[in-house]
């Protein structure tokens, strides 16, 4: 497995690959069983896997949670030798803002709304991000999870507004045997905070409505973002000291949420 630090590498790996098909998992790293579905769908789907480990800063709204955000790149790449992943591509700031990001993408509606409204600038950034990442890669699928909701649709949305030639592809959710989403700020909650998480999923599973769902939540010590039901799903963000979660559930069914 080689790991790509800049663009003009990765483009003759690109070109060597001819017409096989390729399949990318964008990451910012800090890498959990989560990813590795990701992982392991592309590997059943495509000739050739690559991951990138890119820490975006232009999707963070706040310069503490990048700092925290946990970077820890040989564990990550012991991890995807492990997983057969074919190759890396781990680009700099530089090589990715040559612009110092003058140009982005921007949705003017959804972005806006639920994580967007507590996040200014969030969604701006991350669809710049993947839009960069779709052209420099040219995969012929990415992969995504839907524990991220509203960036799944929302990515799925540009791809389609622009014409992009790659299928977006929606991944289930990976949870911890206590129901907590796999994320990689789950590292930065302390053991008390560690309890009480898997709440989240379970009152979202539970509350018949989201004025319920949010008055356990903050009963039960969790400060709310949002509760808001959207096209079909429950989704929430809420924050436990300075780590923020999100995770969200179907609504297909009444009374059957998932
Ligand atoms: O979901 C993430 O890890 C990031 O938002 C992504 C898609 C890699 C873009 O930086």
């Amino acid at each position: 497995m080689k790991p790509y630090r800049s663009i003009a590498d990765w483009h003759a790996l690109r070109d060597a690959l001819g017409d096989r098909t390729l399949g990318l998992v964008p990451t910012m790293g800090a890498l959990h069983p989560g990813h590795l579905s990701l992982v392991q769908r592309s590997q059943r789907e495509n000739a050739v896997t690559v991951v990138s480990i890119f820490v975006n800063p232009t999707q963070f709204d706040q310069p503490d949670d990048l700092d925290r955000y946990p970077r820890q790149t040989e564990d990550d790449l012991a991890l995807l030798r492990d997983a057969a992943v074919d190759a890396v591509f781990l680009p700099t700031r530089e090589e990715i803002y040559p612009d110092a990001y003058l140009y982005r993408v921007c949705e003017s509606e959804l972005s806006r709304k639920l994580c967007g409204a507590h996040r200014p600038g969030h969604f701006d950034g991350m669809l710049t991000v993947v839009m960069k990442l779709l052209n420099i890669v040219q995969p012929t699928r990415a992969y995504f999870g839907e524990k991220d909701y509203q960036q799944l649709l929302l990515v799925r949305g540009m791809a389609q507004a622009f014409f992009m030639d790659v299928d977006i592809v929606a991944c289930p959710v990976v949870r911890e045997p206590d129901g907590l989403a796999m994320s990689s700020r789950n590292q930065n909650l302390d053991a008390a905070q560690r309890r009480l998480a898997p709440s989240l999923h379970q009152v979202l599973r539970e509350s018949k409505d989201t004025e319920s769902a949010q008055a356990r939540l903050q009963q039960l010590g969790f400060d709310v973002d949002y509760v808001e039901d959207f096209k079909g799903r429950r989704l929430a963000a809420v924050r436990l000291g300075g780590t923020r979660l999100i995770d969200n559930v179907g609504i297909e069914l009444p009374g059957h949420a998932s």
